[in-house]
């Protein structure tokens, strides 16, 4: 899973995996790859539980709302969902758009730039401080906490289990935890608009959230919904830079990019897998689980499965049916996949209208991250003689 070809085609792979249809990971358990059998995985919580990661993640306590099962969780997501609704995200739309033309501006008079810094990093940070009501200048500070809890690795310079890592990881996730302490208490003495003040404000049936509730919450979009949307734009522009004939589909019909959204989603398959663990000893897929056994879902293998999606392996922006799980399936379907859904379909609209020709260089050679498929870099050269 973390062989770097495997990780720059994962696609060329997924037909021999799903001939396979579950692959061992020793000590990591069991990997699913066919869709049907990633749907059961999904969909059955009472037996394959989210509740994992307490301990693997260093934060105090469990991740609201995807490291809760139902019931529980079914209470969180009344109260979550109506807030990321496509309409309210909707409202989004101007503040979002005017962040990507204010980071493309500074781009598009460039011949060479990098993706990565310049654009994919900084676009889904700059809107979730938006939606969290908080000024640009708070950057660098939400990147240092984004970066030392995901990748702790990368700072330290050590592998990720080292003591050093973990220690990293650990004082980021106190980091983490007393900015929105001080976030939630602000808004609570000045409410606004913010998405902050609207947890504050929700009440569904009598529930409300609570301060540790919203803290958790907040937590979790930390590490759910920036590096996912870096991830998604570094593939997606990647992919276009080298189908230059696909890229010429959207800037010749913008109308098309929803579609292209969804199709890149589901090609690419950023966010690459899903685990739980078995609540008992079962079976899925053929295979026996032992109780306490991680099973894992590998997304990108379910949305090329020809069982599932027709023609899986023609990227195609006029599908009509896209039914990709890239954003998860069952309960724990992505909460933020509408707000997701819009900052890459600006990402692409405003930046095609700007800058509809770019390539790579002739020798650039993909780095991949695992987990979670984003670039190292993707530097661009821009214009016609590009
Ligand atoms: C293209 C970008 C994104 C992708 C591909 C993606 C993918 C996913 C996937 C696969 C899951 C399911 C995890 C599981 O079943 O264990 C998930 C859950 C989640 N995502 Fe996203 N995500 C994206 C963006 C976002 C954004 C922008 C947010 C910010 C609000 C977000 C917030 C969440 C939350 C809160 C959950 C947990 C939902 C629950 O447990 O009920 N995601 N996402």
């Amino acid at each position: 899973m973390e062989n770097p070809a495997f990780l720059t085609a994962p696609q060329a792979v997924f037909p021999g995996l799903r001939d396979q249809r579950t692959v061992s990971l020793g000590e990591r358990g069991v990997l699913l790859t066919r869709s049907a059998d990633i749907a059961t995985l999904l969909t059955n919580p009472e037996v394959f539980s989210s509740g994992v990661g307490v301990t693997q993640t260093g934060t105090e306590r469990p991740l609201i709302p995807l490291q809760i099962d139902p019931p529980k969780h079914r209470e969180y997501r009344r109260i979550l969902d109506p807030l990321f609704s496509p309409q309210r995200m909707k409202e989004m739309e101007g503040p979002i758009t005017d962040l990507a033309r204010g980071l493309i501006d500074t781009i598009a008079t460039d011949s060479t730039v990098d993706f990565v810094p310049r654009f994919s990093l900084q676009f889904p940070s700059q809107v979730f401080l938006a939606l969290l009501g908080l000024p640009l200048d708070e950057l660098p500070t939400f990147l240092k906490m984004k970066d030392g809890f995901i990748r702790p690795e990368s700072i330290t310079g050590r592998p990720r289990g080292h003591e050093d890592s973990i220690a990293l990881l650990k004082t980021t996730a106190a980091s983490i935890y007393e900015y929105f302490d001080a976030v939630i208490a602000d808004r609570r003495s000045t409410p606004g608009e913010d998405i902050v003040s609207r947890f504050l404000r929700t009440e569904v049936e009598g529930a409300r959230l609570s301060h540790e509730d919203i803290l958790d919450i907040c937590f979790l979009f930390l590490v759910a919904g920036l590096d996912t949307v870096s991830a998604s734009l570094d593939c997606m522009m990647l992919h276009l830079a080298l189908h230059p004939e696909r890229r010429r589909v959207l800037v010749d019909d913008p109308a098309l990019i929803p579609n292209a959204v969804e199709e890149l989603l589901r090609w690419e398959s950023p966010v690459m897998m899903v685990a739980r663990f078995a609540t008992q000893d079962t079976e899925i897929a053929g295979c026996p689980v032992r109780r306490g056994q991680v099973v894992t879902g590998l997304l990108g293998a379910a949305n090329t499965d020809e069982r599932e999606i027709p023609e899986p392996e023609a990227v195609r922006f006029d599908r009509e049916a896209n039914r990709h799980i890239a954003f998860g399936r069952g309960p724990h379907r992505c909460l933020g996949s509408h707000l997701a859904r819009l900052e890459l379909r600006i990402a692409l609209r405003e930046w095609h209208a700007r800058i509809p020709d770019y390539r790579v260089p002739d020798n650039f050679q993909p780095t991949f991250t695992t987990t979670i498929r984003s670039l190292v870099a993707l530097p661009l050269q821009l214009g016609q003689s590009a």
